[in-house]
């Protein structure tokens, strides 16, 4: 559909995952787009800033299986954090929707002469085989949030399959967005965007559903030539109290929950946390019965 029709069909407030609007996250483009901020060492937008990985690279050693852990990284990106777990001993496969984050994931570990141990693939956590071959399961920057509560739910499911017995997932989840509940709308000039690498008036509009637990950014661009593009993402935000019925469906118990990367407890005070779970040994029908008594 013509860019400019479908910004014409955009409703005022906007549809969270709306399927005329939404960012397709497997677009190529878009993902080499992505990388370009993903590697940006100005901002921490699409993946943190490389003195910030190391830190919790050395925090996430703390929470993982000792050396040599299989390890998948679920929404690997660029391969930051899976690149630096191989060359401290662990064996890692990186899985993302986005092929040019994994192009550049398999270059980096080669550069880093850990390509023996890390293997990268193009691979949606909604739709991979599951197989019980990890020890651990990462998922680092509110991977599951552009994804309906259903979708995220059942993703998480899958990547609980993946865990062979005694292993653990480490999921970090975000609890709120920078910005109050209400709408937030902006304008600058920009030289460059997800929308597009060239000068362009870049106009944003963020809402954020508190009750709903959805931010909605949407973004239009408008080119010196006259061309528009546009684009909506969707992040469906985590509830502090829903996340032990969240793992309990998906066959997991909570350990041990953290204030972001810190060693404090988490709570529904933070503004995201780091959840450490592992299977749930409970028969199916008393499982059942504990994420029915969980709120959520
Ligand atoms: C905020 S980035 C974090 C990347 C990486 N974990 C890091 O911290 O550097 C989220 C990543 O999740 C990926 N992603 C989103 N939905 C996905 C899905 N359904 N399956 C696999 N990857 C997904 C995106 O392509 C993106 O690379």
């Amino acid at each position: 559909m013509p860019t400019v029709r479908r910004l014409s069909r955009f409703p005022s407030w906007p549809r969270p995952f709306d399927p005329d609007a939404e960012l397709d996250w497997s677009d190529p483009t878009f993902s080499r787009r992505l990388l370009a901020e993903h590697l940006d060492q100005g901002h921490d937008g699409a993946s943190r800033r490389l003195p910030l990985v190391d830190q919790h690279v050395r925090r996430l050693a703390q929470l993982l299986p000792p050396v040599p852990a299989r390890v998948l990284d679920a929404g690997c990106g660029p391969g930051l954090y899976a690149v630096r777990l191989a060359g401290l001993g662990h064996r890692v496969d990186g899985v993302d929707v986005g092929p040019a984050v994994i192009r550049h994931a398999r270059r980096a570990a080669r550069a880093a002469g850990v390509s023996g141990l890390t293997h990268f693939e193009v691979g949606d956590v909604r739709s991979m085989p599951v197989s019980p071959r990890y020890n651990a399961v990462i998922l680092i920057y509110y991977v599951l949030e552009n994804q309906t509560a259903r979708r995220q739910a059942a993703a998480l499911r899958r990547l609980a399959g993946c865990l062979l017995p005694g292993g653990r997932l480490i999921a970090e989840f975000r609890l709120r967005p920078d910005q109050l509940p209400g709408r937030l709308s902006a304008w600058e000039v920009v030289d460059a965007s997800l929308l597009g690498r060239r000068r362009q008036l870049l106009l944003s509009d963020s809402t954020y559903d508190r009750a709903r637990h959805t931010f909605v950014l949407r973004e239009v661009a408008v080119f010196a030539d006259g061309s528009v593009a546009v684009q909506q993402t969707t992040s469906r935000l985590f509830d502090f109290d829903e996340l032990p019925g969240l793992f309990a469906k998906a066959g997991m118990r909570i350990v041990e929950t953290f204030d972001g990367w810190t060693r404090h407890p988490g709570g529904s005070l933070c503004d995201s946390v780091v959840v450490v779970a592992e299977p749930d040994r409970l028969p199916p029908v008393s499982r059942r019965r504990a994420a029915s008594r969980q709120p959520g």
